[in-house]
Parts: C-alpha cells; sequence; structure tokens
C-alpha cells in the first residue's frame, strides 16, 4: 500500500471511530462485483442500450415490449447472483452503528437487502416491483420470470416496472428518509456511484452543508468521479475490498 493510500485509509478509520451516525449512497459499482453491470462503463447498459428507448415514460409509451424485455433481462440477472463483500461489510457496518446507519441506494437489485442490511432507501425504485399504469397499485413479485406484457389483476391496465425512469421524481417518502439520514450523519459513505445523476448525488451537499459542521464525505470508488473533488477522503479501489478492509480497520467483524 502505498503512503497515500494508508494515510486515506487512517482518514477514513478515524472520522468513523468519532461518527455516532452514518450514512451511505451507494450505486451500481457496489454491485460490480456481484455480476451486475454498471451503466457508464466501457460495456456497461447504456452503451448497449438508448436511455431514451428503455428508461423513459416516453420511450415505454413507444414500445413498452422492448422496455418490459430490458428489464426482464435484468431481473433475469438480479435472480442469478449473490451479494458481495462489499454488500456483507455495510451489513456489519449498521449492526455496529444499530438503529443509526441507513443507505440510500440507486441501485434496484435488492442486493443490499439480500445481504441482510435493513435501513435501506432505494430512491431509483426496485427491479421486483411492479406498478399498474391505470390504478397504481404497486406490488413486489419477486424475481421469477413474468408473463410477457403484464397485467394489473385489479384493473386490468398494463404493468410498468416500479424504476424510476429519467424524468421522473423520485418516490416523495423514500426521498425524504434519504434526505434525512444524509442531513443527520457523521460521516457519508459514497460507494460505487459515478454521482452524476441528480437529485441523488445532491446527498453530498445535504450531507456537507446541512449542519455545521458537516459531515465528513468518504468516496470509495475504482476510480476518481465528478463527487471526488467534493469529497473529504477518498478512498480508490473495488468496494468489495476497500469496504470490508475499513471494517477490519475498524475492529468490525464482518459475517
Ligand atoms: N468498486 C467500486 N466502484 C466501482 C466498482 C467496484 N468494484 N466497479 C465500478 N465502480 C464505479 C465506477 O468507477 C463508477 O464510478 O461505480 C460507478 C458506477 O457508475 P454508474 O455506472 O454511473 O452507476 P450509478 O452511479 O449507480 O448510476 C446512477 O444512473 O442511469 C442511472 O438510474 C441509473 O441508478 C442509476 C444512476
Amino acid at each position: 500500500m502505498t503512503d497515500g493510500v494508508e494515510q486515506s485509509l487512517s482518514a477514513a478509520v478515524e472520522a468513523l471511530n468519532r461518527a455516532r451516525r452514518v450514512a451511505v449512497l451507494s450505486g451500481a459499482g457496489v454491485s460490480a462485483e456481484s455480476g451486475i453491470p454498471t451503466f457508464r462503463a466501457a460495456d456497461g447498459l447504456w452503451e448497449g442500450h438508448r436511455i431514451e428507448d428503455v428508461a423513459t415514460p416516453i420511450g415505454f409509451q413507444r414500445d413498452p415490449r422492448l422496455v418490459w424485455k430490458f428489464y426482464n433481462a435484468r431481473r433475469a440477472n438480479a435472480r442469478s447472483v449473490k451479494p458481495n463483500p462489499g454488500h456483507l461489510a455495510l451489513v456489519a457496518m449498521e449492526r455496529h452503528w444499530v438503529g443509526r446507519f441507513a443507505i440510500a441506494t440507486q441501485n434496484v437489485d435488492g442486493l443490499h437487502q439480500t445481504a441482510g442490511s435493513r435501513t435501506v432507501y432505494e430512491v431509483h425504485g426496485s427491479l421486483r416491483r411492479t406498478r399498474c399504469t391505470r390504478c397504481g397499485e404497486i406490488r413486489d413479485r419477486g424475481l421469477d420470470p413474468l408473463p410477457d406484457l403484464p397485467q394489473c389483476e385489479g384493473c386490468g391496465a398494463m404493468l410498468r416496472p416500479d424504476i424510476v425512469w429519467f424524468h421522473e421524481s423520485l418516490p416523495e417518502d423514500v426521498w425524504w428518509n434519504a434526505q434525512q439520514a444524509a442531513a443527520e450523519c457523521d460521516v457519508l459513505l459514497v460507494v460505487g456511484t459515478s454521482a452524476v445523476v441528480y437529485p441523488a448525488a445532491s446527498l453530498i451537499p445535504i450531507a456537507q452543508q446541512t449542519r455545521d459542521p458537516g459531515a465528513t464525505v468518504i468516496e470509495c470508488n475504482l476510480t476518481r468521479t465528478d463527487a471526488s473533488q467534493m469529497v473529504d477522503i477518498g478512498l480508490y479501489g473495488p468496494s468489495g475490498i476497500i469496504l470490508p478492509t475499513l471494517c477490519q480497520r475498524l475492529g468490525i467483524e464482518v459475517p
């Protein structure tokens, strides 16, 4: 380990040791080591698909079959994978800061919950859930395959994935909880996100600016990102290694 990395790690451990409340903003990178593709990598989901076609309300209106094909493939992928050591380290951290730890995730794969995390705010929705385009009913369908163009059992209208698409608002209550967690925390861990999608990325300034002094923001990512200039500490490498290393240094046992 180089001196710079060791210094950042020590600073992160010091901040976490002092923290009474910890919040996490996670993104696709935390699930990458489980085998779920990220969005903006060279071989990521947005290289193979046009956002307008598969992740906007207009795209769904135009070609619901294509959108369902995309989400059914993502559901099948999510069904076939397991949480990785990064997810498990976050479970161990929650047990350490019991009742004072929350994850706001942009991920829709449910892997934080499968790993055992309890306080998880899914700000971009969930692959497991459908929402009726007419009556609005939301249902958890698990990850088993769905029929082609699934319909609402109640009103017969077409179902859509309960995912927040581009040009749509975040679910109000979930987003309120996520902002609250960011506003109240002493450390915000920003894990595996390019931090380019708003409002999710605004949890960083919310954590830094709501109170005085603001939270210490620690970025864990393979590489530097748009958020790197804003954060206090950067830990660069795979989250499946960095997060367990942090736990080990903090004396937190990972299951
Ligand atoms: N460990 C840590 N970070 C990683 C790893 C890893 N093993 N692998 C990849 N990363 C990082 C990448 O360096 C990148 O910064 O994860 C980040 C993934 O970025 P994106 O693909 O942009 O994913 P995310 O930030 O979650 O995207 C936000 O965009 O399209 C939408 O709704 C979608 O929720 C998603 C949102």
